[in-house]
């Protein structure tokens, strides 16, 4: 698999890290940062951002995602994704909506405190995309 070198997935999910600081999570108490890397190698950082009607909340994933594809970036080569535990990945809707933007976007996020690099089609087999529709 084309993953990314160590020290560039260890460089975004520190961005992932940073962005987790700006969440507005007053609900869950559960901060979660994530970083999208563009294919021209901008990064683009996104929180989690919640609401008082609970299922309104977007991922950080989903927000960090936004804030690229609204900038002009559909190239995207990858995102990390962070909370403050010894686990996260993303959840099932941020899964689909990131393989929106192609199969082999790489994932990389923490399991029992290591950093783990997936694609988004190891993390989603069998997905529903445009070309299911074909
Ligand atoms: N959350 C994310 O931001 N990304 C995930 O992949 C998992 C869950 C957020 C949503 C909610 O604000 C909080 O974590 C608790 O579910």
């Amino acid at each position: 698999m084309n993953y990314l070198p160590e020290d560039e997935a260890c460089k975004l999910f520190e961005e992932a890290k940073a962005a987790a600081a700006h969440t507005y999570s007053p609900y869950s108490h559960f901060p979660v940062g994530a970083a999208v890397l563009t294919a021209d190698g901008a990064i683009f950082r996104g929180a989690n951002v919640e609401n008082a009607s609970y299922s309104v909340t977007i991922c950080a994933e989903r927000t960090a995602l936004g804030y690229a594809i609204s900038a002009g970036n559909t190239g995207i080569k990858a995102i990390a994704v962070y909370s403050n535990t010894d686990s996260i990945s993303p959840c099932g809707a941020c899964r689909q909506f990131i393989i929106e933007f192609g199969k082999d976007v790489i994932v990389i996020f923490k399991n029992e405190q290591k950093l783990i690099q997936r694609t988004i089609q190891e993390l989603l087999p069998f997905e529903f995309t445009k070309a299911s529709m074909e």
